[in-house]
């Protein structure tokens, strides 16, 4: 199997779960309160770790309670630690996430820590052992030029490279003929085309916009309405999966798709059965609560 080598953050996700996401201005008292493992880097690296991926996180953490919690995590998960730095000086990042237990809708401010002070530096230290891998995978949660960089020299060295605009920000022209998969949601693709993507027509025009921008292949995510997916060679839209529980947080529902995605690549599979799979992923994560908490098992999916 591929190597599949993940470039991001981890902070550690303080929920807060209530009947509702307050407004500006307003105080609600919530129900529920949870602390676990989250920023959409490590989400997606132990999302793909526990699909049976050969994953390769790398990150900056630092030397604090936060950072073991992720370090352990990653030691029971077999992720390959070799490339995350521990820094002395900054604090591990952190979340803060307003869920709603009624939709599973969520709001996050997210604060990268030490993960934030990646620099180029770093990436040259350890490029061995990312451009060992055959998939790269990384969103935009680190510092944007540090995150073109490393996704310059992946794609130099000839690694399948995806792209997860999330959150997303302005990316250079250039990058985007750096990306083989390009997998934004609705609202993103929004924020780069600067337009409403509502209708099929909409999607598929925005998709067509992507692909001259040079991007080789784009999936739309459309949450509970599955996916789209479009190359020069094909298109088409992929419903979601159906589950038969209720959806309790949607929170990393995204990161499942994307790592996913990674390891359904990693295994050479047709692009259609890759996101039939990354649909069944993120789908089932939603039902229950979390971000890496809520990454199923590759039993969890055989068995749903
Ligand atoms: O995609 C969900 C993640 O976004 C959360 O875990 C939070 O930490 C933010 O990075």
């Amino acid at each position: 199997m591929k190597t599949i080598s993940v470039f991001g953050v981890f902070v550690a996700d303080l929920c807060f779960i209530s009947n509702a996401i307050p407004e500006k201005g307003q105080t609600i008292l919530g129900s529920q309160h949870i602390i676990g493992p989250g920023g959409k880097g490590s989400n997606q690296a132990i999302a793909a770790a526990k699909l049976n991926g050969s994953v390769n996180f790398i990150s900056k953490i630092g030397k604090d309670k936060n950072g073991e919690m992720a370090l352990t995590l990653y030691k029971e998960l077999g992720i390959n630690t070799a490339c995350i730095i521990q820094d002395e000086n900054h604090s591990t990042g952190v979340a803060g996430i307003m869920v709603n237990e009624k939709t599973g809708e969520n709001a996050i401010n997210i604060i990268p820590g030490a993960a934030g002070t990646l620099t180029h530096n770093d990436i040259e230290k350890n490029l061995n052992l990312i451009t060992k891998a055959e998939i790269f995978l990384t969103q935009l949660e680190t510092p944007y030029e540090v995150t073109s960089y490393v996704l310059k020299k992946a794609k130099v060295k000839g690694l399948a490279t995806i792209l997860n605009p999330a959150p997303a920000c302005k990316i250079k022209n250039d990058d985007f003929k750096l990306i083989d998969f390009f997998t934004p949601n609705e609202t993103e693709a929004e924020f780069y085309l600067n337009k409403k993507i509502e209708t099929e027509k909409d999607i598929k025009n925005a998709s067509e916009e992507f692909l001259k921008k040079g991007i080789k292949n784009i999936v739309i995510t459309l949450g509970e309405r599955g996916c789209y997916f479009a190359n020069k060679k094909e298109n088409f839209f992929l419903e979601a999966f159906k589950l038969k529980d209720p959806v309790l947080d949607t929170t990393g529902a995204g990161d499942a798709f994307n790592g996913a995605l990674a390891v359904g690549l990693s295994k050479d599979l047709q692009i259609k059965e890759v996101l039939t799979f990354a649909n069944k992923v993120a789908a089932i994560s939603t039902t229950k609560q979390g971000a890496a908490a809520s990454m199923p098992s590759l039993e969890d999916i055989k068995s749903y």
